[in-house]
Protein backbone atom coordinates (compact mmCIF):
# COMPACT_ATOMS: atom_id res chain seq x y z
CA UNK A 1 0.00 0.00 0.00
CA UNK A 2 1.38 3.35 -0.94
CA UNK A 3 2.37 5.89 1.49
CA UNK A 4 0.07 9.00 1.09
CA UNK A 5 1.96 11.57 2.12
CA UNK A 6 5.62 11.90 1.39
CA UNK A 7 8.07 12.65 4.33
CA UNK A 8 8.51 16.74 3.99
CA UNK A 9 12.39 17.64 2.80
CA UNK A 10 13.19 20.84 4.83
CA UNK A 11 15.25 20.84 8.05
CA UNK A 12 13.77 19.55 11.11
CA UNK A 13 14.81 22.41 12.38
CA UNK A 14 12.65 24.49 9.98
CA UNK A 15 10.09 26.87 11.48
CA UNK A 16 6.77 26.05 10.26
CA UNK A 17 4.27 28.34 12.03
CA UNK A 18 5.24 32.11 13.06
CA UNK A 19 2.85 34.87 13.77
CA UNK A 20 3.80 38.01 14.50
CA UNK A 21 2.12 40.79 16.18
CA UNK A 22 -0.94 39.49 16.01
CA UNK A 23 -4.03 41.84 16.84
CA UNK A 24 -7.81 41.77 16.82
CA UNK A 25 -10.92 43.04 18.62
CA UNK A 26 -14.54 42.10 18.53
CA UNK A 27 -16.14 45.97 19.03
CA UNK A 28 -14.74 46.88 22.38
CA UNK A 29 -13.33 43.51 23.09
CA UNK A 30 -9.28 43.02 22.15
CA UNK A 31 -9.33 39.59 21.92
CA UNK A 32 -5.87 39.22 20.58
CA UNK A 33 -3.23 42.09 21.60
CA UNK A 34 -0.18 41.82 20.00
CA UNK A 35 0.78 38.00 19.96
CA UNK A 36 3.74 36.43 18.59
CA UNK A 37 4.97 32.64 18.61
CA UNK A 38 6.42 30.23 16.44
CA UNK A 39 6.27 26.05 15.68
CA UNK A 40 9.25 24.18 14.11
CA UNK A 41 8.91 21.16 12.10
CA UNK A 42 8.34 18.09 14.71
CA UNK A 43 7.29 19.92 17.92
CA UNK A 44 4.28 19.89 19.61
CA UNK A 45 3.40 23.92 21.08
CA UNK A 46 0.75 24.46 24.00
CA UNK A 47 -1.52 27.35 23.82
CA UNK A 48 -3.12 27.56 26.90
CA UNK A 49 -5.10 30.45 29.34
CA UNK A 50 -8.17 30.43 31.14
CA UNK A 51 -11.67 31.21 29.55
CA UNK A 52 -11.67 33.94 27.25
CA UNK A 53 -8.12 34.52 27.20
CA UNK A 54 -8.05 34.61 23.08
CA UNK A 55 -7.02 31.04 22.61
CA UNK A 56 -9.78 30.09 19.70
CA UNK A 57 -9.13 33.59 18.17
CA UNK A 58 -5.87 33.17 17.37
CA UNK A 59 -6.47 29.75 15.91
CA UNK A 60 -9.29 30.83 13.59
CA UNK A 61 -6.56 34.09 12.52
CA UNK A 62 -4.01 31.22 11.61
CA UNK A 63 -6.47 29.20 9.96
CA UNK A 64 -7.97 32.12 8.07
CA UNK A 65 -11.70 31.86 9.28
CA UNK A 66 -11.05 35.20 10.81
CA UNK A 67 -8.55 38.33 9.72
CA UNK A 68 -6.24 40.22 11.78
CA UNK A 69 -6.44 43.60 12.26
CA UNK A 70 -2.74 43.94 12.54
CA UNK A 71 0.31 41.16 12.27
CA UNK A 72 1.22 38.97 9.89
CA UNK A 73 1.40 34.76 9.64
CA UNK A 74 3.49 33.06 7.74
CA UNK A 75 3.53 29.28 6.89
CA UNK A 76 7.04 28.02 5.62
CA UNK A 77 8.28 31.46 5.13
CA UNK A 78 5.61 32.70 3.32
CA UNK A 79 3.01 35.30 4.05
CA UNK A 80 -0.62 33.88 4.54
CA UNK A 81 -1.62 36.44 6.52
CA UNK A 82 -5.64 37.06 5.87
CA UNK A 83 -5.95 34.52 3.00
CA UNK A 84 -9.61 32.73 2.59
CA UNK A 85 -9.66 29.09 4.93
CA UNK A 86 -9.99 27.00 1.82
CA UNK A 87 -6.77 28.11 0.71
CA UNK A 88 -5.02 28.15 3.94
CA UNK A 89 -5.88 24.41 3.80
CA UNK A 90 -4.14 23.86 0.59
CA UNK A 91 -0.75 26.02 2.33
CA UNK A 92 -0.60 23.39 4.43
CA UNK A 93 -2.72 23.83 7.64
CA UNK A 94 -4.69 21.33 8.47
CA UNK A 95 -6.97 21.21 11.84
CA UNK A 96 -9.24 19.03 13.60
CA UNK A 97 -12.61 19.32 13.15
CA UNK A 98 -16.01 17.40 14.49
CA UNK A 99 -17.53 15.35 12.66
CA UNK A 100 -20.74 16.39 10.94
CA UNK A 101 -23.78 14.78 11.43
CA UNK A 102 -24.15 13.60 7.86
CA UNK A 103 -20.69 12.17 7.69
CA UNK A 104 -21.68 10.42 10.90
CA UNK A 105 -23.68 7.65 8.46
CA UNK A 106 -21.21 7.09 6.27
CA UNK A 107 -18.53 4.41 6.43
CA UNK A 108 -14.96 5.29 8.22
CA UNK A 109 -13.31 4.59 4.79
CA UNK A 110 -15.70 6.46 2.83
CA UNK A 111 -14.79 10.02 5.29
CA UNK A 112 -11.51 9.88 4.32
CA UNK A 113 -12.41 9.41 0.58
CA UNK A 114 -14.58 12.46 0.53
CA UNK A 115 -11.73 14.98 2.05
CA UNK A 116 -9.10 12.92 -0.39
CA UNK A 117 -11.25 14.30 -3.40
CA UNK A 118 -12.09 17.55 -1.79
CA UNK A 119 -8.36 17.84 -2.09
CA UNK A 120 -7.71 16.82 -5.27
CA UNK A 121 -10.68 19.54 -6.48
CA UNK A 122 -13.15 16.56 -7.28
CA UNK A 123 -16.21 15.57 -6.07
CA UNK A 124 -16.71 12.15 -4.92
CA UNK A 125 -20.48 11.86 -5.83
CA UNK A 126 -21.25 8.11 -7.24
CA UNK A 127 -18.86 8.05 -9.60
CA UNK A 128 -17.96 4.30 -8.41
CA UNK A 129 -13.80 4.84 -10.10
CA UNK A 130 -13.25 7.71 -8.45
CA UNK A 131 -14.55 5.98 -5.48
CA UNK A 132 -12.58 3.72 -5.46
CA UNK A 133 -9.17 5.67 -6.80
CA UNK A 134 -9.01 7.14 -2.95
CA UNK A 135 -9.00 3.69 -1.56
CA UNK A 136 -5.63 2.90 -0.79
CA UNK A 137 -4.92 6.43 -0.10
CA UNK A 138 -7.90 6.24 3.05
CA UNK A 139 -6.36 3.11 3.99
CA UNK A 140 -3.12 4.18 4.26
CA UNK A 141 -4.48 7.32 6.41
CA UNK A 142 -6.45 4.88 8.81
CA UNK A 143 -3.23 2.48 8.80
CA UNK A 144 -1.58 5.83 10.20
CA UNK A 145 -4.07 6.58 13.09
CA UNK A 146 -4.77 2.72 13.49
CA UNK A 147 -8.12 2.55 12.59
CA UNK A 148 -7.87 0.04 9.88
CA UNK A 149 -9.48 -2.44 10.96
CA UNK A 150 -12.58 -0.41 11.41
CA UNK A 151 -12.76 1.15 7.98
CA UNK A 152 -15.93 -0.16 6.84
CA UNK A 153 -17.45 0.54 10.37
CA UNK A 154 -20.18 3.29 10.01
CA UNK A 155 -18.70 6.67 12.27
CA UNK A 156 -22.03 6.48 14.50
CA UNK A 157 -21.39 3.48 16.13
CA UNK A 158 -17.77 4.55 16.85
CA UNK A 159 -16.13 4.78 20.17
CA UNK A 160 -15.42 8.22 21.55
CA UNK A 161 -11.36 8.16 21.11
CA UNK A 162 -12.12 6.13 17.68
CA UNK A 163 -14.12 9.08 16.39
CA UNK A 164 -11.16 11.65 17.42
CA UNK A 165 -8.45 9.01 15.67
CA UNK A 166 -11.14 9.28 12.41
CA UNK A 167 -11.04 12.98 12.64
CA UNK A 168 -6.99 13.21 13.11
CA UNK A 169 -6.64 10.96 9.67
CA UNK A 170 -9.27 13.44 7.87
CA UNK A 171 -6.79 16.44 9.08
CA UNK A 172 -3.52 14.66 7.60
CA UNK A 173 -5.71 14.18 4.11
CA UNK A 174 -4.67 17.23 3.55
CA UNK A 175 -0.96 16.59 3.65
CA UNK A 176 -0.38 19.67 6.43
CA UNK A 177 2.79 21.03 7.12
CA UNK A 178 1.08 22.49 10.76
CA UNK A 179 -1.45 20.57 12.36
CA UNK A 180 -4.10 23.19 14.59
CA UNK A 181 -5.61 21.18 17.64
CA UNK A 182 -8.37 23.47 19.19
CA UNK A 183 -9.33 21.19 22.53
CA UNK A 184 -8.49 17.84 20.77
CA UNK A 185 -9.30 15.80 23.64
CA UNK A 186 -11.94 17.38 24.54
CA UNK A 187 -14.65 15.40 26.73
CA UNK A 188 -12.23 12.35 26.22
CA UNK A 189 -11.03 10.07 29.52
CA UNK A 190 -8.02 10.51 30.87
CA UNK A 191 -6.48 7.17 29.10
CA UNK A 192 -7.78 8.35 25.37
CA UNK A 193 -6.44 11.49 26.01
CA UNK A 194 -2.89 10.75 26.32
CA UNK A 195 -3.22 8.03 23.66
CA UNK A 196 -4.36 10.68 21.17
CA UNK A 197 -1.88 13.02 21.96
CA UNK A 198 1.16 10.07 21.86
CA UNK A 199 -0.31 9.68 18.26
CA UNK A 200 0.22 12.78 17.35
CA UNK A 201 3.46 13.17 18.62
CA UNK A 202 4.45 9.87 16.65
CA UNK A 203 3.05 11.74 13.48
CA UNK A 204 4.63 15.05 14.06
CA UNK A 205 7.69 12.96 14.64
CA UNK A 206 7.47 10.94 11.10
CA UNK A 207 6.30 13.62 9.17
CA UNK A 208 8.20 17.15 10.26
CA UNK A 209 4.31 18.34 11.31
CA UNK A 210 4.46 21.47 13.44
CA UNK A 211 1.30 20.79 16.16
CA UNK A 212 -0.41 23.86 17.79
CA UNK A 213 -2.86 22.93 20.17
CA UNK A 214 -4.89 24.30 22.84
CA UNK A 215 -6.05 22.32 25.71
CA UNK A 216 -7.32 22.88 29.33
CA UNK A 217 -6.48 19.76 30.86
CA UNK A 218 -2.94 20.38 32.48
CA UNK A 219 -1.96 16.74 32.70
CA UNK A 220 -2.34 16.80 29.14
CA UNK A 221 -0.02 19.68 28.29
CA UNK A 222 2.63 19.21 30.74
CA UNK A 223 3.07 15.67 29.47
CA UNK A 224 2.89 16.01 25.81
CA UNK A 225 3.78 20.16 24.89
CA UNK A 226 7.14 20.77 23.78
CA UNK A 227 6.96 24.23 24.43
CA UNK A 228 3.84 26.38 26.01
CA UNK A 229 2.42 29.73 25.53
CA UNK A 230 0.41 31.18 27.91
CA UNK A 231 -2.24 33.84 26.91
CA UNK A 232 -4.41 36.14 29.52
CA UNK A 233 -6.59 38.73 28.35
CA UNK A 234 -5.76 38.54 24.47
CA UNK A 235 -1.68 38.45 25.61
CA UNK A 236 1.09 36.80 25.72
CA UNK A 237 2.26 36.86 29.43
CA UNK A 238 4.50 33.20 29.30
CA UNK A 239 6.37 31.31 26.61
CA UNK A 240 8.88 28.28 27.96
CA UNK A 241 9.65 24.92 28.17
CA UNK A 242 6.97 22.68 30.73
CA UNK A 243 9.31 22.79 33.30
CA UNK A 244 9.78 26.86 32.89
CA UNK A 245 5.90 27.19 32.90
CA UNK A 246 5.47 25.38 35.76
CA UNK A 247 7.51 27.57 37.78
CA UNK A 248 6.40 30.74 36.21
CA UNK A 249 5.13 33.02 39.23
CA UNK A 250 2.96 34.90 36.59
CA UNK A 251 1.56 32.04 34.89
CA UNK A 252 0.47 31.00 38.37
CA UNK A 253 -1.34 34.92 38.89
CA UNK A 254 -3.00 34.66 35.79
CA UNK A 255 -3.62 31.27 34.92
CA UNK A 256 -3.81 29.02 37.93
CA UNK A 257 -5.95 31.25 39.99
CA UNK A 258 -3.02 32.87 42.86
CA UNK A 259 -3.50 35.89 43.35
CA UNK A 260 -0.84 37.90 42.28
CA UNK A 261 0.39 39.42 45.77
CA UNK A 262 0.47 35.85 46.92
CA UNK A 263 2.38 34.76 44.02
CA UNK A 264 4.94 37.44 44.49
CA UNK A 265 3.80 39.37 41.30
CA UNK A 266 3.82 43.46 41.86
CA UNK A 267 0.08 44.23 40.58
N1 LIG B 1 -16.97 36.22 17.17
C1 LIG B 1 -16.83 36.93 18.30
N2 LIG B 1 -17.54 38.05 18.52
C2 LIG B 1 -17.39 38.76 19.64
N3 LIG B 1 -16.52 38.46 20.62
C3 LIG B 1 -15.79 37.35 20.47
C4 LIG B 1 -15.90 36.53 19.31
N4 LIG B 1 -15.02 35.48 19.44
C5 LIG B 1 -14.42 35.66 20.61
N5 LIG B 1 -14.86 36.76 21.24
C6 LIG B 1 -14.38 37.29 22.53
O1 LIG B 1 -12.97 37.36 22.44
C7 LIG B 1 -12.37 36.92 23.66
C8 LIG B 1 -11.45 35.73 23.40
O2 LIG B 1 -12.25 34.60 23.06
P1 LIG B 1 -11.65 33.21 22.61
O3 LIG B 1 -12.79 32.36 22.18
O4 LIG B 1 -10.57 33.43 21.64
O5 LIG B 1 -11.05 32.66 23.97
P2 LIG B 1 -10.47 31.22 24.33
O6 LIG B 1 -9.15 31.45 24.97
O7 LIG B 1 -10.54 30.33 23.17
O8 LIG B 1 -11.51 30.74 25.45
P3 LIG B 1 -12.01 29.25 25.83
O9 LIG B 1 -10.94 28.66 26.70
O10 LIG B 1 -13.27 29.50 26.59
O11 LIG B 1 -12.22 28.49 24.57
C9 LIG B 1 -13.52 36.64 24.61
O12 LIG B 1 -13.76 37.80 25.38
C10 LIG B 1 -14.67 36.36 23.69
O13 LIG B 1 -15.91 36.66 24.30
MG1 LIG C 1 -11.49 28.49 22.76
Amino acid sequence: MSVPWQTIETSPAATRLAVRGLAKAFGGVQAVHDVSFSVTAGHMLALIGPNGAGKSTCFNLVNGQLRPDRGSVHLDGIDVTGQRPRDIWRAGVGRTFQIPATFRSMRVRENLQVVLASRERRTLGLWRPLRERFRDEAMALLTQVGMQGQAERTCGVLAYGDVKRVELAMALAGRPTLLLMDEPTAGMAADERHALMALTRELATQHGLAVLFTEHSLDVVFAHADRIVVMARGRVIAEGTPEAIRDDVTVQAAYLGVPDTEAGVPA
